[in-house]
């Protein structure tokens, strides 16, 4: 089969199309005929050698974090899926494995994918969707009423986070540039601020929860607009021991960094009365049925920039590491380019 493999750190070269084998399921593994494959900065963050403290599978190996496709096998004692169901999944490291034409992914990281969705549209809702459900839910357990402020609005998480703070009754304030506005509008934010114009620390104020997508400046800026009590969560800042110790499972001493690194940004929410927390979303399949459910409901939908076929994936990870796609960027696994 064809795959997309990470042979090396480093630029977009260390990443190569080849063949190798289909894979096998294992115990309690679904064998995936994979329709499509969401990208995310993940995806060349790991590639660059950047996540290397944190996961290390071996090279060489198959990327791709988040997928589409058709249940095609079972391992040993798998007993949640058969043949023909329509699946999708947040392919978990060490594995990953999405960019393929075959995956084998742990039953419990499997769901249903949306039944009014193709694969296209399904394949980029794992990473980002998950990472929306489990901070607005899980971490700043939204209210309606809540006040809660989104920085990259338009983005793979942001256009989930937008629509699922919306189900939640929040009244949503975001961020975007002139090429995003209209998108995260139609999306449901009832305020957005057009970042390259204004900057949000110095007229936005009075907020109770805010969901940082962007990091750097505008993680600081978000520290100035909260109420005190307020919380902030960030998926694109400065991770700190609690990213260690709950979401990522590793040693003390993982933890013992994230606090060094941490401590500006722990000040700096300590100063402002508000609390911190980075979080590294987990693979679920649980999530993702409830994630199913609410597209099927027409409560949340996938927006997808743009498609390639696996063939171009190389031209898909240069479009993503633009920093500019609104919503996903997908591959395809037909050479047309097309996924039903
Ligand atoms: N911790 C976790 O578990 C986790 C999970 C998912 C993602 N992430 C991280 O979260 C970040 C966002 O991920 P993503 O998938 O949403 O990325 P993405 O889709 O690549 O984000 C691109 C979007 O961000 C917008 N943008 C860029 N700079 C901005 C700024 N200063 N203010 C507002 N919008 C801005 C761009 O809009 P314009 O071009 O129009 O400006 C573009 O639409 C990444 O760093 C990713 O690694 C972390």
């Amino acid at each position: 089969m064809r795959a997309y493999v990470i042979t090396r750190y480093g630029g977009p070269e260390a990443m190569v199309l080849q063949d190798v084998p289909v894979p096998s399921p294992g115990s309690g593994q679904v064998l995936i005929k994979v329709g499509a494959a969401g990208l995310n900065p993940v995806d060349y963050k790991m590639r660059q050698g950047k996540l290397r403290p944190l996961f290390r599978p071996r090279l060489p190996f198959i990327a791709g974090c988040e997928l589409a496709g058709t249940v095609v096998g079972v391992g040993p004692g798998t007993n949640r899926f058969t043949a023909g169901d329509r699946v999708y999944s947040r392919v978990d490291a060490p594995g990953l494995g999405a960019f393929a034409e075959f995956a084998c992914v742990p039953q419990e990281l499997v769901a249903l994918m949306p039944q009014s969705l193709g694969f296209t549209e399904a394949a980029g809702l794992p990473l980002a969707g998950l990472t929306a459900v489990q901070a607005l839910r899980d971490e700043l357990r939204i209210q309606p009423g809540t006040r809660l402020f989104i920085s990259g609005g338009a983005g793979g998480v942001g256009t989930l986070a937008i629509q699922l703070a919306k189900y939640y009754g929040a009244e949503v304030t975001t961020t975007a540039s002139p090429r995003g506005l209209t998108l995260v509008s139609e999306l449901g934010a009832d305020h957005v601020v057009d970042y390259t114009r204004e900057n949000f620390a110095q007229t936005l104020r009075g907020f109770d929860a805010a969901l940082d997508a962007v990091g750097g400046r505008a993680l600081k800026g978000v520290f100035r607009i909260l109420k005190r009590g307020g919380s902030v969560v960030s998926v694109a800042g400065i991770p700190e021991p609690k990213t260690a110790l709950q979401d990522l499972h590793t040693s003390r001493a993982v933890a013992a960094l994230f606090w060094m690194i941490s401590l500006g940004v722990r000040l700096r929410a300590w100063r402002s009365g508000v609390s911190y927390r980075y979080l590294f979303m987990h693979a679920s399949g649980d999530d993702l049925r409830f994630l199913a459910g609410l597209v099927d409901q027409g409560k949340v939908r996938p927006v997808v920039d743009s498609t390639y076929p696996l063939a171009r994936i190389s031209d898909a990870f240069a479009a993503l590491e633009t920093g500019r796609a609104k919503g996903k960027i997908i591959v395809t696994m037909a050479d047309d380019g097309s996924s039903a």
